[in-house]
């Protein structure tokens, strides 16, 4: 018999650890934003929403997405932004163009990092993604939100 409290460790929140691979450094975490955004650049569909918002130069972004998914992965807190407000104001985005981004992530990110490795950059796109769509789809109805029929 063991005394490890197994049960305990289970119910316990895990804090998100930093993923520490090879090859998993803000170097290949840009490319793989570099890689990923020219291709949504070019998709019919998500392309013309992208070229619209986003006029000029597109280093910033490139830079702002490098951060963003350095903090997501390699927990460094080089992202200060706020993602929620930013898609709430593109009113024409549907749940169905979330799938066509989570598409061409998934194909970049299996391109360019081990199996495991991409994985875990999906794992969190998916999860992210699941919230943005809380936030810009769901709505609770008057019902629901004064509590009374
Ligand atoms: C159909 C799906 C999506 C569309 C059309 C979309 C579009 C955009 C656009 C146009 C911007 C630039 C907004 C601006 O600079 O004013 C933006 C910013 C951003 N997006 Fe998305 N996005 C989508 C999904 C996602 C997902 C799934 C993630 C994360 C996994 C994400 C993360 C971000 C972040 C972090 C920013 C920067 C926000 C900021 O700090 O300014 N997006 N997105």
């Amino acid at each position: 018999m063991t005394s490890k409290p197994v049960l305990l460790d289970r119910v316990r929140p895990v804090a998100e650890q930093p993923l520490v691979r090879p090859g998993v450094d803000r170097a290949s975490i840009g490319a793989l934003v570099r890689k990923f955004y020219s291709r949504v650049r070019k998709d019919e569909r998500l392309g013309p929403i992208f070229v619209r918002e986003i006029t000029g130069d597109w280093e910033p972004h490139l830079e702002k997405m490098t951060d963003f998914w350095s903090s997501v992965i390699l927990k460094t807190g080089d992202y200060h932004g706020r993602p929620v407000p930013a898609h709430l104001k593109l009113r024409d985005v549907t749940e169905a163009d979330f799938e066509i981004w989570l598409a061409l992530f998934r194909e970049t990110a299996a391109e360019l990092f081990a199996p495991e490795t991409a994985a875990v950059f999906v794992e969190r796109a998916e999860r992210i993604a699941a919230s943005l769509k809380l936030a810009m789809f769901f709505r609770l109805g008057p019902a629901a939100s004064s509590g009374a029929e």
